[in-house]
């Protein structure tokens, strides 16, 4: 799999950004936010918030659930301590700087691991999912928002077109549902929902549910 981002161009733009970041991203991303947030609470109290940036989603979360944040980026996980401070939300039990390829945390640790707007930025996708599959617990689910690219047409190719300008600024243009489907056919996991949300549905909210020991009975039966 092509590694075109490396972690230091998304260190060094999310610093830049991370004065600024709630100002221009708060509302634009509400929508795929609140579908996330929702659907990762029907899996239980014990999430994960992968790429938690400056915690925008953790006031989301009711009493009751305890939420670990982990971000590469140290400057936006100091606008999420500064919220959580603030705010007093005793439902965050953690926030971590961390790479998503290389989670410290135990195998089977949380019912729910969520990414929003961050799977498209990490280099190698694939090892990141394979981590989130690695500590959801049997049965849970890795839910995801994000921006995803048209698989053909127009809007395709724009999307292609403007790939190394968005790579810049720490975004990335074209990455295509198919991924996300191929690497859950091979590690065991379905697909269950992808839903189109935001303006003109330029947002995708993608749940996966483990699926590993379910098969595992059904072919031992
Ligand atoms: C577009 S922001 C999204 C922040 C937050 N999830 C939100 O919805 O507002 C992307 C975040 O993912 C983080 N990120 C990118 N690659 C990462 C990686 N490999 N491991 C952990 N965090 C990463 C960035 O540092 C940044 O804070």
């Amino acid at each position: 799999m092509a590694k075109d981002i490396d972690l230091s161009t998304i260190t060094k733009a999310y610093a830049k950004w991370a004065p600024f970041y709630d100002a221009v991203y708060s509302r634009i991303l509400m929508q795929g936010r609140t579908e996330a947030v929702r659907a990762a609470m029907a899996c239980g109290s014990d999430i994960l918030e992968v790429g938690v940036g400056t915690g925008l989603s953790l006031e989301d979360y009711p009493t009751g659930y305890a939420v670990t944040g982990i971000d590469l980026s140290k400057p936006m996980l100091d606008r999420a301590a500064e919220k959580i401070r603030a705010k007093n939300l005793t439902n965050v039990t953690g926030l971590c700087v961390m790479d998503a390829c290389r989670l410290g945390f135990r195998d089977g640790s949380f019912d729910a691991v969520v990414g929003q707007y961050m799977i498209t930025l990490v280099p190698d996708a694939e090892a990141a999912l394979d981590e989130f599959a690695r500590v959801v617990k049997p049965g849970g689910e890795i839910v995801l928002v994000n921006h995803i690219g048209a698989e053909k047409g127009l809007l395709a190719m724009v999307e292609r077109a403007v790939a190394p300008l968005a790579k810049r600024v720490g975004w990335r243009s074209e990455f295509q549902l198919g991924r996300i489907r191929a690497w859950a056919e091979g590690a065991g996991f379905a697909v269950v929902a992808a839903k189109r949300v935001g303006f003109a549905g330029f947002f995708t909210v993608v749940r996966l549910k483990d699926r590993r020991a379910a098969d595992a009975r059904a072919e031992a039966a």
